[in-house]
């Protein structure tokens, strides 16, 4: 007998503590990349690798192969590292690749399960197979990603890490995206799931690409070729650009340029953003609200991190809110273009996005230390006399 499709609450529910551990994978990955761990292990044991080693013996092997590797032998034998410093490094990657294996198997058990018992709605036996299959494709990504920075290089390469970065996203907005449909269907059983429109796309493209150059500003550790806001090192265009390859290469390699896109083209997101918020206010005000906070933080971090040379924290940060200026683009782009269900209760709205939960009189100045000055901005416009 076939039993009943498991409630689409408690689906949505599932998969927005999917999307939680993703986010947190995304963090240990920028702490992972910031602390230059990503190579510790050379190797790729999806199964037998989840344990870390678990002898002395064992120790010295991972470290000896370590040892091998152009990073080691040209940047940390040089500072003199011993096994006490490889442990650190490697304890990072060894977090984000158990992560990830918790990740796929989060979500691959309760979808075999559900998905043999045909308790899933229907249309979403497919779609969650297909999020699934893209975690399968990351972790595949990941090691593509080590694999460029063993034989040669003393890192990996920045296109290698822009796609295994942007894949994580994708992988979150998909998640996000379908849990949101999900609630809709608990709200009302009639709901269909939501298509991006043409202006979706347009939102979803431009973020993609300031995410891109994100990626490739910490890839070629770009962020430290000037530490000036809002001038690069005294100019507004920065001396240093090598066109000599040609536009194109310049615009995929080099550090000035790169930089200089991303620090710009973020307020082209801004702009798109604000229209977004804008469409949806009214009848969803806290994903708005949610927006614009994750936006205006996230400018105030870049600054922060350019201004510090790249702090560790700050840049941790800045990968971290990144994410949530996907959530909450997501979250923006869904409502937008859900209509069947009127408002959904905002008590349930997912607690990580849910940043306007911060009350006070003046919500201007409430929201002003989440969302910086421009959201300040913003929210006095919408809020204010
Ligand atoms: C909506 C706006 C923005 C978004 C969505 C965004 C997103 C990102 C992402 C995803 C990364 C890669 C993180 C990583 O792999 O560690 C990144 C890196 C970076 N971003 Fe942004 N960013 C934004 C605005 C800015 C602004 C305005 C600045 C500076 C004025 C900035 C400066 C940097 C720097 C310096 C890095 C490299 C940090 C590192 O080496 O870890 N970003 N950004």
């Amino acid at each position: 007998m076939i039993q009943a499709s498991i409630s689409p609450a408690r689906l949505a529910q599932w998969l927005f503590g999917v999307a939680a551990l993703v986010f947190a994978i995304v963090v240990v990955g920028g702490i992972t990349r910031l602390t230059e761990s990503g190579l510790s292990i050379t190797e790729w044991k999806p199964i037998s690798g989840a344990l870390p080693p678990l002898s002395d013996a064992a120790w010295a092997d991972a470290f000896a192969r370590y040892q091998q590797i152009p990073e080691y032998q040209q940047i940390n034998k040089g500072l003199g590292m011993g096994l006490a410093e490889f442990k650190f490094i490697f304890f990072w990657e060894w977090t984000h690749r158990l992560l990830g294996r918790v990740i796929g198997l989060a979500l691959v058990l309760p979808w075999a399960w559900l998905a043999l018992r045909r308790r899933l709605p229907q249309g979403y036996t497919l779609r969650i197979f297909a999020l699934a299959a893209l975690v399968g494709l990351q972790g595949a990504l990941g090691w593509w990603m080590v694999a460029s920075g063993l034989e040669v290089r003393t890192d990996v390469s920045h296109f290698r890490l822009a796609a295994h970065l942007l894949t994580a996203l994708l992988v979150f907005s998909g998640l996000i995206w379908t849990a949101l449909d999900l609630r809709a269907l608990a709200h009302d059983p009639a709901a269909q799931p939501v298509r991006m429109t043409g202006f979706g796309w347009g939102v979803a493209a431009v973020l993609a690409l300031q995410l891109l150059f994100g990626a490739y500003t910490a890839g070629l550790n770009a962020g430290q070729v000037a530490a000036t806001w809002p001038s690069m090192n005294g100019h507004f265009v920065p001396e240093g650009i090598n066109w000599s390859g040609g536009t194109a290469n310049a615009f995929l390699n080099d550090p000035f340029l790169i930089h200089f896109v991303h620090r710009w083209w973020a307020w082209v997101v801004v702009a798109m953003l604000v229209l977004l918020a804008r469409k949806i206010r009214q009848t969803h005000r806290r994903a708005s609200i949610a927006i614009h906070s994750a936006f205006g933080t996230q400018i105030i971090l870049g600054i922060a991190t350019v201004w510090t040379g790249v702090a560790l924290w700050l840049a941790v940060l800045h990968q971290a809110v990144g994410a949530l200026v996907v959530a909450s683009t997501m979250w923006g782009l869904w409502a937008r273009k859900y209509e069947t269900g009127k408002l959904i209760p905002v008590t349930n709205a997912p607690l990580f996005l849910d940043l306007s939960r911060i009350r006070c009189k003046r919500p201007a100045i409430g929201a002003a230390p989440w969302g910086g000055s421009f959201s300040f901005w913003a929210i006095k416009r919408e809020f204010g006399p």
